[in-house]
């Protein structure tokens, strides 16, 4: 059973965002577990294996390189992972269907299914296979079903261990995270398996934030957290609209509620919309889950959140459109921003991607910026290329623009020469702070026509 040098062997099939991460902190923090991480795309892997990891996460280099060979391995070798190892994370990409029942809402599952199967053919000995990827509750049921329907005498036990790391944050979220949330069977396998589980986190996260659960709630809880916190953005988002129709400061009223120990100060930040690959596929997700079981209004009501995201994108745009005297067409605009949100290179759900094709659906002349994001946008907007262009610089990307649009919270953008900016843009100059991150007076005194979201908007004319 694997080397010999090293107590326990540990695979994680699927190297993305979660399970190259997450298994580099393990392997980090328990030298004695050998942890094999692999992936069907080989691109992927050779970019583990390299000095450019295939994502970015500050920390996230750092960790893997003191690991990477020593007790961290990224390979294509799927059946060997499988075969080798006594606990399988699995954390292949579970997206929203795009196709036949569900379709736009549920979980496409099928490549958890095809990694099942794989796993009962190749397996010769008992095995706790982890569901890390974010599932639909009930999952681990099916699941369970397929890999125990074997005769070849090997038990699998399946656990529900979600992953709450966000974006940007995620080497910090993994070394102290909030809590850690085991789900299992209560039978006495289940209860065994989820202890050795427990013992795993245990090097390094106080027993305290390890929480174990039925394998149910773990499930949904994982769903639940990600529908609450998206709630609480278009929530907000709601309330900037309302803002800007009464003089009221959306930044004002979050801090007065969030001041409200109940309702806490964190995720009030109004914004053009709450973006990732997350929110928007796990709330779908819950609204299939509640109308499959006939609980339309529960599905409404969750429904009703990732609406008031798509409404806060389209409130932006049309904001745009309309105060820069009702048409772009022709009009160069800066979208300042392309990820879905800081300190990341990560485009999946941005806003800015329906942003900037709504704009270049009016003909504008779209230039795009980002520290980190500018290859995935290009990806994404491959359809529309010729009407976009793409600067790596912020200065050459406002150069000759008659509007600035602020779409991610960049620290550096905080950071610019707007008067330089200002000086080799258009007249009149428009700036949409569509994250609220600057400091709009100063902008209106340098002579821009300032619109923050939810605030008052400052302008040269009447
Ligand atoms: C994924 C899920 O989308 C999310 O719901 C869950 O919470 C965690 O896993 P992420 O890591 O961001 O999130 O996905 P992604 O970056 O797409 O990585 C999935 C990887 O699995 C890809 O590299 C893909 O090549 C790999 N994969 C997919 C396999 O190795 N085998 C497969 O059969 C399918
Ligand atoms: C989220 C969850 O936070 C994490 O626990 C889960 O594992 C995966 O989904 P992530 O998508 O990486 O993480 O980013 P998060 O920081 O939650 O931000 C999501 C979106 O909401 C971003 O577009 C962000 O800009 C936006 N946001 C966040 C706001 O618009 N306002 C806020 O106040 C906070």
């Amino acid at each position: 059973m694997g080397d010999s040098k090293f107590t326990k062997t540990i695979a994680c099939i699927g190297a993305g965002y979660v399970g190259g991460p997450t298994m580099a902190m393990i392997a980090l923090k328990c030298p004695q577990y050998k942890v094999v991480v692999v992936d069907i795309n080989a691109e992927r892997i050779d970019a583990w294996n390299s000095e450019k990891l295939p994502i970015y996460e500050p920390g996230l280099y750092e960790t893997v390189a003191q690991a990477r060979g020593r007790n961290l391995f990224f390979s294509t070798d799927v059946e060997q992972a499988i075969f080798e190892s006594e606990i399988i994370f699995v954390s292949v990409n579970t997206p929203t269907k795009t196709f036949g029942q569900g379709a736009g809402k549920a979980a496409d599952l099928q490549y958890w299914e095809k990694t099942a199967r794989n796993i009962v053919k190749i397996a010769k000995t008992d095995k706790i296979i982890v569901e890390k990827s974010t599932l639909p509750v009930r999952t681990a049921q099916a699941m369970d079903r397929i890999l125990n329907a074997n005769d070849n005498g090997v038990h699998f036990e399946v656990l529900s261990n979600p992953e709450f790391l966000a974006e940007g944050t995620a080497i910090a979220d993994l070394e102290k995270p909030d809590r850690v949330l085991v789900g299992s069977q209560t039978t006495e396998l289940g209860l065994k398996a989820r202890d050795e589980l427990v013992q795993v986190y245990a090097n390094w996260v106080d027993k305290e934030r390890i929480l174990t659960t039925n394998v149910w709630s773990a499930e949904l809880s994982k769903l639940v957290a990600n529908a609450f916190l998206a709630q609480r953005i278009s929530s907000i988002n709601s309330i900037s609209a309302l803002c800007e129709k009464t003089e009221a400061d959306v930044t004002e009223v979050s801090r007065a509620i969030g001041m409200d120990t109940r309702i806490g100060s964190r995720f009030l930040n109004s914004s053009v919309g709450f973006g990732g690959s997350c929110f928007k596929k796990d709330i779908l997700n819950l609204v299939y889950i509640a109308d499959s079981y006939g609980l339309h209004e529960v599905a409404r009501y969750w429904e009703g959140v990732v609406n008031m995201n798509e409404y806060q994108k389209c409130r932006f745009v049309d904001n745009m459109i309309k105060v820069m005297f009702n048409t772009v067409a022709d009009k160069r605009i800066a979208l300042f921003g392309f990820a879905f949100k800081a300190d990341t290179g990560d485009t999946r759900e941005s806003p800015s991607i329906d942003v900037a094709r709504q704009l270049i659906e009016e003909h504008a002349g779209v230039v795009i910026t980002d520290p980190q994001a500018i290859e995935n946008a290009k990806t994404d907007l491959a359809d529309c290329l010729g009407s976009v262009e793409f600067a790596r610089d912020p200065y050459e990307a406002a150069k000759g623009a008659h509007a600035i649009a602020i779409m991610t919270e960049w620290d550096e953008y905080r950071k610019l020469d707007y008067e330089k900016i200002i000086s080799q843009m258009e007249r009149p100059a428009f700036l949409f702070d569509g994250r609220n991150i600057l400091d709009h007076k100063k902008l209106f005194e340098l002579g821009f026509n300032v619109f923050p979201l939810g605030q008052p908007s400052l302008k040269h004319y009447e």
